[in-house]
């Protein structure tokens, strides 16, 4: 049975390499896609949504226009990484003639009211689902899970030394959502994430498995490159968000824990996750949150799931490619 997922997101580079593997994964089934304002502003981000349906051929998948702003605190993007459009300034021209849907919160909020069992993937900041969850916060009793890149354990952050870019961009929605839904939150954060990194070898093999999906994945992620050597002297862009889409495939590609989590919403720390690992606070877990990946693993999942191919193949020349790249990044 394919598990029927709501991908709430904002792209977005990784976003959009995130919605590529999900609508790859014979284990999902995508029923919507809503956008919130993240990296871009959300009508930005929405037209970007088509632009990777499009390029998958699967335009008949709903996209719906959510949050212009954050809950609380002024908006602001991450064009700075992900370029002014939020596709690394790859120029691809806007679908004409879609329909996009306003009201992405209602569309959460119909979907979950109708079946059981929808899950979230959020990719975003959690305005979006901040919001549904605060106009009907029954209707969540619904849920399968709540999957969310965000936050960080032990990592240091993306947008201070303490605070990750979707939780810091919305540290009201974050820390609402972390409060008040009943089910645990699966917490894909910096610990993990910032392990998949996709460098120049491996985006040259993903155009040898596939010219289409690997000319399309480097237009879209050249200016990523070149923001992370800039920013971190890293030849290589780390591609947070489709780790959270594989966790959702194969949960074992990542190891983690249950923990009491609490959001950072005021002062110098603003956006930072508080994971009460060692239980100081007496409060039932939250979250769960991932701390081990498999990275290798995961790799090989996101080639023969975009790019197709024999998986012993991509595995052999995986082991060249990665085992050489594992000891650079670390050096770094
Ligand atoms: C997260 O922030 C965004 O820039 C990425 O798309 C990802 O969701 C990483 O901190
Ligand atoms: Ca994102």
């Amino acid at each position: 049975m394919k598990k029927k997922v709501i991908i709430d997101c904002d792209p977005g580079i990784d976003d959009s390499l995130a919605l590529m593997l999900a609508l790859s994964s014979p284990e999902l089934e995508v029923v919507g896609i809503t956008a919130v304002c993240g990296n871009v502003p959300v009508d930005l981000g929405t037209k970007n949504a088509l632009k990777v349906l499009r390029f998958m051929g699967r335009l008949d998948i709903p996209v719906y226009q959510g949050a212009d702003k954050p809950l609380r605190r002024e908006y602001i993007s991450a064009q700075d990484t992900h370029g002014k459009d939020g596709l690394g300034e790859s120029g691809l021209e806007d679908v004409q003639d879609e329909k996009i849907h306003p009201q992405a919160v209602e569309f959460i909020l119909d979907t979950l009211k109708k079946e059981k069992g929808i899950s979230l993937l959020a990719i975003g900041p959690l305005t979006n689902v901040a919001l549904a969850l605060k106009k009907e916060p029954e209707v969540f009793e619904n849920l399968d899970e709540l999957v969310s890149m965000g936050g960080s354990y032990k990592s240091h952050g993306n947008c201070s030394p303490v605070a990750e870019y979707n939780y810091w961009c919305d540290p009201d929605a974050a820390a609402y959502v972390y409060e008040k839904l009943t089910s645990p939150i699966n917490m894909v954060g910096l610990d993990v994430t910032r392990k998949i990194v996709l460098t120049p070898n491996l985006l040259e093999y993903m155009k040898r498995l596939n010219q289409r999906v690997g000319g399309f994945t480097e237009e879209i992620t050249r200016f990523y490159l070149d923001f992370h050597w800039k920013q971190e002297g890293l030849i290589g862009c780390v591609i947070n968000d489709p780790l959270a889409v594989a966790y959702m495939c194969k949960p074992h590609l990542c190891q983690g824990f249950d923990a009491y989590t609490a959001v950072e919403t005021e002062g110098i720390s603003i956006g930072q996750t508080l994971v009460d690992r060692e239980n100081f606070w007496k409060k039932e877990p939250n979250s769960h949150i991932l701390a081990e990946v498999d990275e290798r693993g995961f790799m090989e999942l996101f080639l023969e799931r975009l790019c197709g191919g024999d998986v012993r193949e991509i595995r052999k020349i995986l082991g060249q490619i990665m085992t050489e790249e594992k000891i650079r990044y670390e050096k770094n």
